[in-house]
């Protein structure tokens, strides 16, 4: 059992007929923070939701909701997500054509600030942005789509960003996306993630397993 870590279901794998119900459903059965998965279409091959819905979820859950944007522009929308009730704003590098100054831009909104990087994205782009960030995003797959599998390499990254966190001596969390699941959670675990993003693997059974799926990503 590891205390120290957080799941934040992604709602990706939810019932979209019912999002509000299925917020409720995760925050009852124990999670951390919810994690909304934005698409354009354009930066990844998929559309998905935008601030109207983040602002409708709002009143179903008091955690933390954790916006992870894969959008491109990006830095035009930091506002809207911001007043509908975004807690963490993620962002790619790739999204834009100032990365540093996109962090500020979020943290001059009130809120945190995550770094995302997809799988051919490398640790070393955090150099300097370590120094300002709140959250580090290490995508296990590429982005776009819930249910696909595990990139194992990935997991050499997350040590390596573990470190440079720790050197830091500052509190930032380090996320893991894609591909989690019963058997991929320790593995991201040991290698130094403190917050796990977890689909398919949250919303399997329904919501009647949820509790006990989130226990069991959570290492309990
Ligand atoms: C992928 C998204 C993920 C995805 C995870 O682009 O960022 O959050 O929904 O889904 P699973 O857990 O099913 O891999
Ligand atoms: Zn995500």
């Amino acid at each position: 059992m590891s205390p120290s870590v957080r799941i934040a279901p992604s709602i990706l794998s939810a019932d979209f007929a019912r999002l509000g119900e299925e917020v409720r459903a995760i925050d009852e059965a124990g999670c951390d923070w919810v994690h909304v998965d934005v698409m354009d279409g354009h930066f990844v091959p998929n559309i998905t939701i935008g601030p109207m819905v983040v602002k409708a979820l709002r009143p179903h859950t008091t955690k933390p909701m954790d916006v992870h944007l894969m959008i491109s522009p990006v830095d035009t929308y930091l506002d809207a997500f911001a007043a509908a009730g975004a807690d963490i704003l993620t962002v790619h590098p790739e999204a834009g054509p100032h990365i540093h100054r996109t962090v500020q831009h979020i943290k001059s909104l009130g809120k945190q600030a995550g770094v995302v990087l997809n799988p051919g994205t490398p640790a070393k782009m955090l150099d300097y942005l370590i120094d300002d960030v709140d959250l580090v995003l290490v995508m296990s797959v590429n982005p776009g789509f819930g249910g696909q599998s595990f990139i194992t390499n990935q997991l050499r990254k997350i040590e390596a960003i573990r470190k440079m966190i720790d050197k830091s001596g500052r509190d930032i969390r380090l996320q893991v996306d894609g591909g989690i699941d019963f058997e991929t959670a320790p593995q991201a675990i040991a290698a130094g993630a403190d917050v796990l993003v977890a689909g398919t693997a949250t919303f399997k059974g329904g919501p009647s397993a949820y509790a006990d799926n989130i226990r069991r990503l959570r290492g309990g």
